[in-house]
C-alpha cells in the first residue's frame, strides 16, 4: 500500500507515480488534475500493460500467470531472476504488478534446477478460495484494505480512518433496509458493495426525499438493475423514481490506451437488449426504458430531466466520464453517485475518470459503509 498520497492537489506536482490508498481526492482545497506525464511511469511498464492485456480475467489462473510473467522470461526461460523481476515491477501506479509472491513462484520449481518450466508454471493453483478475485487485486494488496470478509462490509472502517481517505457513514435507519437487501441477489457486485448501494437508494428514496429517476449507466445481464427495480419497489417508489437503463448492449468500447492500463478490449461484456429484457421478464418485473449507445452519443433527451441515483459501472476512463458528463447536470441536489471499481487497480482508469471530472466541482468521493466496514472499490458521491 502506498501511504504518501497527498499530491495532485494546489499545483503540487508529483515526480513518480504515486497510487493513493483509495481515493485521489479527498485532498482539502481545489484539486488538480494529474497530467498524463505525471502518472505514466517508464515505457516497459506501458509495454507490459499492453501485453497483459486482458489476462486476468478472461483465463484460466495458470494461463493467465504465465501472460503476465511472458514479458519477464529471459533466453533461459522463467528464471529466479526473471521471476524476481517480475515481482519487483511497478505499474503507472507505482503499485506492484499482479503477480504472486517470489517465494510462491519460486515454490513452482519442482526439479530444483532454478528454473519454472512451463509445464511447472502450469501447476500454479490459482487463487480460488482466497479473499481477493484475482491476481491483481492481491498483488495491488486488496487483502490489507479489506480484511473482514463478505458478510458485512468488506473493508475495514479503522484502517480507512486510519488514512486520509474520507468514509461516508450511512444513517442508522438505512441499515434497517440491510435485511430486504441481503434477500435481493445483484450482478457483477460484491455483496458489500451490493449493501452501500441498496442504503445509498434509502437514503435518497426515504430519508432524503430527492426527486428524480434511478438511473444504471452499463447493465450487462441486467441482474443489478432488477436488483434496483426490487429495492425500489420495495420502498414502493418506482413511480416517483422510474428506473432507467443506459447501455451500448454491445459490449465495451475501446479503452483510453493510456488511462486505462492492461484490462481492455473493444467489445467484452457484450450483453444484447433482449437478454436484459428477459431477465425483468423472467422475474415478472416490467422492462424499464432501455437506451441503446455509447453513453457519449445518447442524446441529452434521452436522459430524464432529473437524477436522484445513478449507478454508474462501466470500467473505462471514456466511458466513466462520459456517463459522469451525462448525469451530472441532470442530478438533484442530494442526488447520489455511485462509482463502481473506484480505486480498483483493475480499471484505474475508472478513479482517474472521477478525478479529472471533478477537479472543478466541489464534490468528491467518498467510501460508502460505516463503522462496520466500508464498501471496497465503489466510489460514492453526493451532489451539493
Ligand atoms: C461491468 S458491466 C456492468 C455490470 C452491471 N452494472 C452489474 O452490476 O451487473 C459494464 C457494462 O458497461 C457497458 N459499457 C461500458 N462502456 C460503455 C459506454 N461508453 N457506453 C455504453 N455502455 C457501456 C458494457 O456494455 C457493459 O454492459
Amino acid at each position: 500500500m502506498i501511504f504518501h498520497i497527498t499530491i495532485f492537489a494546489c499545483g503540487a506536482q508529483a515526480t513518480r507515480p504515486v497510487r493513493p490508498a483509495t481515493g485521489l481526492i479527498q485532498v482539502e482545497g481545489k484539486a488538480e488534475a494529474a497530467t498524463l506525464s505525471q502518472i505514466m511511469n517508464t515505457a516497459n511498464v506501458a509495454e507490459w500493460s499492453a501485453k497483459m492485456n486482458n489476462t486476468f480475467r478472461s483465463q484460466s489462473p495458470n494461463k493467465s500467470l504465465e501472460q503476465v510473467l511472458a514479458p519477464f522470461k529471459s533466453e533461459q526461460g522463467y528464471t529466479f531472476e526473471a521471476l524476481k523481476k517480475a515481482t519487483e515491477t511497478r505499474d503507472v501506479w507505482g503499485a506492484l504488478i499482479g503477480v504472486p509472491d517470489l517465494v510462491e513462484l519460486q515454490s513452482l520449481d519442482q526439479d530444483g534446477d532454478k528454473l519454472v518450466s512451463k509445464g511447472e508454471l502450469m501447476k500454479f493453483q490459482g487463487l480460488q478460495h482466497r479473499f481477493c478475485r484475482n491476481l491483481g487485486e492481491v498483488k495491488y494488496e486488496c487483502k490489507k484494505r479489506c480484511t473482514k470478509g463478505h458478510d458485512k462490509f468488506d473493508g475495514d472502517y479503522a484502517y480507512f480512518a486510519g488514512t486520509t481517505t474520507k468514509t461516508y457513514l450511512f444513517k442508522k435507519d438505512s441499515y434497517e433496509f440491510l435485511n430486504k437487501i441481503d434477500r435481493t441477489g445483484a450482478g457483477a457486485i460484491s455483496t458489500a458493495q451490493r449493501r452501500a448501494i441498496g442504503m445509498g437508494l434509502y437514503e435518497v428514496i426515504k430519508a432524503g426525499n430527492v426527486d428524480g429517476a434511478v438511473c444504471e449507466l452499463g447493465v450487462f445481464h441486467g441482474q443489478t438493475s432488477t436488483f434496483l427495480w426490487s429495492l425500489l419497489t420495495e420502498l414502493d417508489a418506482t413511480d416517483k423514481h422510474p428506473l432507467h437503463l443506459f447501455d451500448s448492449f454491445e459490449g465495451l468500447p475501446d479503452c483510453d490506451k493510456k488511462m486505462d492500463g492492461g484490462m481492455c478490449g473493444p467489445g467484452q461484456m457484450s450483453v444484447p437488449e433482449d437478454k436484459v429484457k428477459q431477465s425483468f421478464l423472467n422475474r415478472n418485473f416490467p422492462v424499464p426504458p432501455m437506451h441503446k449507445g455509447f453513453f457519449s452519443d445518447i442524446s441529452d433527451s434521452e436522459f430524464p430531466e432529473k437524477i436522484a441515483f445513478a449507478f454508474i459501472d462501466a470500467d473505462l476512463y471514456p466511458s466513466m466520464l462520459s456517463g459522469l458528463q451525462k448525469v451530472w447536470p441532470r442530478l438533484s441536489k442530494g442526488a447520489v453517485v455511485f462509482l463502481h471499481d473506484y480505486a480498483w487497480e483493475g480499471y484505474p482508469g475508472t478513479e482517474l475518470a472521477a478525478h479529472n471530472f471533478l477537479a472543478d466541482k466541489v464534490e468528491r468521493v467518498q467510501l460508502p459503509g460505516g463503522h462496520d466496514g466500508v464498501a471496497c472499490n465503489l466510489g460514492y458521491l453526493r451532489k451539493q
